[in-house]
């Protein structure tokens, strides 16, 4: 590895149709923390972000808005900064997809494939409005489910029974848009040729590179390779990457009406926002002393430039940045990441988060309630590691690690030695404890993000400094002389080691670093600096206290919900839990007399397995023993509410008399029953039927 690493550092981009929510939040925290890390080590880093600006439910938004969709997005733009100065998130620039850089780039790119013979078109049939008078995204397609009959089913798949299909599939389908009756068209597509022989090749080796341009880091994380290797085994399909107008993205070169799908122009919009930083001269200028460079964007975005290229992202977009894009970058002769940085989903007590809806907690309510950012910061750093694992947050666990980590055993060392130090002056230190050792240690755990390990080597440490000031105790020893030697130098020490953990926590707590660098009057800590002693004789600032405690009455304000949300009575569609004509959101169906009811044959069925379906974020395929002898193998809907795992073993009642049914992942035999609300939007949640103790598989339920 150089010297000097030179590093480009992104986040996933955002839409640009809604605000920051606590996900987003996280993932910049992440990214952030190890980019101060690196500059710390004198690396140069330039990390870049923007607004995901195209799409077809950002330009619907934007016309239900009565808004240009330039003009929408340019809205959401400006809401941004307010988030991402107020949680210490500095990226050096924040651009948009919808800008000429990422035009040029996009085209060029798509070019480079195209004359790489890696784009085939071909003509495909989908739905049409007529009256919109455009091609229908699945979603916007809607209709009654070819299986279950339910109503008003999405275009891909059933909230109902779950099951997966074509939108061609559903009986008197409508446009969402406009209620019109959808009509078949034929219209020329434009593919990128994924399943060509080289393309495959290259992707095999790429993902499983275990030592990424002669880093020693491979570029995926061992979880993602294998996942990577599960998908070439599925076999590699090439992919649609056009879409017809009206569509709010980029023209595509030579083709009028036809435009990139926004998952094409997407990451190029990370190149985007670093050509857009390098052009305004901002590289040249950088803030930050170790990032400055003469060499222009295609400098140093070349090939042989050895920049390492390394993207934070969330587990739900992995496909698109471990195949499509290096897959892009790669064919259109540029060079490839470096890393692809995957992290898992954060929950709140639990909970999982919507994409759309966020979760419990509001970013900009948690800093108007006067909230630290840097306990948060600490907080998530605290649970991350490297691995893709979801993070909880909790009030009670936020609230006692926050507390007892940073105001009881860190800043606590600072506030409590300062007071036996005349003048706040240093003598020389008797005792060496183990600095330069964590000093190494933390570096090392930064550098592989398992930010929480690094943090309890650091609070480890500062229970044994305490630990130490406590069995010396100066407040004892100088209250017969207030020099005492032994109490002045446990106290300088007590300070020398204060300015090794703050070194050390500096990435996660940058304002407070800064704070206490003002009262150790030190220079700006790095990692070369971090273990070396301020030394006797330097006098250290007025101590003025760092951090407030959290208080529990702000995090109960943090979960309230809003006044209105609270008080009112019955909005509609009724809320979750509301009575009235719609109990659960929805209307009780019309009156069946007992024989239409006995015509459903209802067992009780044990969960002899259970399992994720591979390509669905919806559907778990259960193995279901209902006493006949061969189990039955069933698909139901319900990943987002619980895990394979906790399902094996429970019993349920499952519909044994359904007829089979074809899905995309495989037959479904039956329907396993499961209460949710009429509105997800009120109640997203999904309740699996778990008879009382005692009911036998097999059993019939009438
Ligand atoms: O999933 C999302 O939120 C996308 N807007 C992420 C895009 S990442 C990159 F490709 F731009
Ligand atoms: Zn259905």
């Amino acid at each position: 590895m150089p010297a000097q690493r030179k590093l480009f550092v992104t986040t996933a981009l955002p839409y640009a149709n809604g605000k920051f929510h606590i996900g987003h939040i996280m993932e910049y925290i992440q990214a952030d923390i190890w980019v101060r890390f690196q500059r710390m080590q004198g690396h140069m880093v330039h990390f870049v972000g923007a607004d995901d600006a195209h799409g077809a439910p950002i330009m619907i938004a934007a016309e239900k808005a009565g808004k240009t969709p330039q003009a929408f997005v340019s809205e959401i733009a400006a809401g941004r900064q307010q988030y991402l100065d107020g949680f210490h998130i500095r990226f050096d620039n924040w651009h948009s997809t919808e800008s000429l850089e990422n035009t040029e780039l996009a085209q060029g790119i798509y070019r480079s494939l195209k004359a790489n013979g890696l784009v085939a078109t071909r003509t495909i049939e989908q739905f049409y409005d007529p009256v919109k008078g455009m091609f229908l995204p699945d979603r916007y397609i809607k209709g009654e489910c070819p299986n279950c009959h339910a109503k008003d089913q999405y275009g891909d798949a059933c909230e109902v029974c779950s099951s997966v299909y074509s939108p061609t599939d559903l009986i008197n389908p409508y446009s969402a848009l406009t209620g019109a009756k959808p009509e078949l068209r034929s219209s020329e597509h434009f593919f990128f040729k994924l399943s060509d022989p080289k393309v495959v090749d290259f992707l095999k080796g790429w993902t499983q590179d275990k030592d990424a341009d002669g880093t020693g880091v491979p570029r995926l994380q061992p979880e993602m390779a294998r996942k990577a290797s599960e998908w070439f085994e599925a076999g590699m399909n090439d992919w649609d990457i056009s879409r017809d107008a009206p569509y709010f993205g980029i023209e595509i070169p030579d083709a009028p009406g036809k435009y990139f799908y926004v998952w094409l122009d997407a990451p190029i919009g990370y190149l985007a926002s670093l050509k857009n930083h390098f052009d305004k001269g901002q590289a040249k200028n950088h803030w930050h002393e170790p990032s400055r460079t003469d060499q222009t964007f295609d400098e140093f975005i070349a090939k042989e430039n050895d920049v390492e290229q390394v993207h934070f992202i969330g587990k739900d977009i992995v496909y698109f940045h471990t195949l499509f894009w290096p897959a892009m970058l790669e064919f259109s002769g540029r060079k490839t990441p470096s890393q692809i940085n995957v992290h898992g989903f954060i929950t709140v007590t639990g909970e999982k988060m919507s994409k759309s809806r966020g979760t419990g907690i509001d970013p900009l309510k948690y800093l108007s309630l006067g909230m630290n950012p840097e306990w948060l910061r600490y907080y998530i750093a605290a649970k991350l590691n490297s691995k893709v694992e979801d993070v909880d947050f909790t009030a009670e666990d936020f609230m006692a690690r926050v507390n007892a980590d940073l105001i009881g055993k860190y800043v606590n060392i600072a506030s409590r030695a300062v007071k036996f130090l005349p003048g706040g002056q240093l003598v020389l230190s008797s005792r060496k404890p183990k600095a330069a050792l964590l000093v190494e240690q933390v570096k090392a755990l930064y550098e592989s993000r398992d930010y929480g390990k690094a943090l309890r080597e650091i609070m480890a440490f500062a229970d044994e400094v305490n630990l130490w000031f406590d069995s010396a105790a100066p407040w004892k020893l100088v209250k017969e002389d207030k020099h005492a030697p032994a109490a002045l130098e446990i106290c300088s020490e007590c300070i020398e080691m204060f300015k090794v953990m703050t070194a050390c926590l500096k990435p996660v707590l940058p304002a407070l670093a800064a704070e206490a660098e003002k009262f150790l009057a030190c220079a700006p800590l790095d990692w070369a600096n971090a273990a070396t002693p301020l030394g006797a004789g330097h006098t250290v600032g007025k101590y003025e206290h760092l951090m407030q405690r959290v208080d529990a009455k702000q995090l109960d304000a943090l979960f309230e919900l809003p006044a209105e949300a609270a008080a009112s009575p019955s909005p509609q569609p009724s809320p979750a839990g509301g009575r009235g004509s719609e109990p659960g959101g929805e209307a009780i169906a019309p009156g069946i007399t007992i024989d239409d009811f006995t015509k459903v044959d209802l067992r009780i069925a044990k969960i002899v397995n259970c399992e994720a379906v591979e390509g669905s974020t919806k559907l778990l395929r259960l193995t279901l023993d209902i006493g006949q002898g061969n189990d039955r193998n069933v698909f139901a809907g319900i990943a987002s509410a619980y895990r394979p795992e906790e399902l094996v073993g429970k019993f349920t009642v499952m519909v044994a008399n359904l007829a089979p049914r074809k899905m995309k992942f495989g037959t479904s035999e039956g329907m396993v029953l499961a209460a949710s609300h009429g509105d997800p939007k009120a109640n997203p949640g999904i309740f699996i039927l778990n008879p009382w103790p005692g009911a036998q598989p097999g059993m019939r339920v009438r």
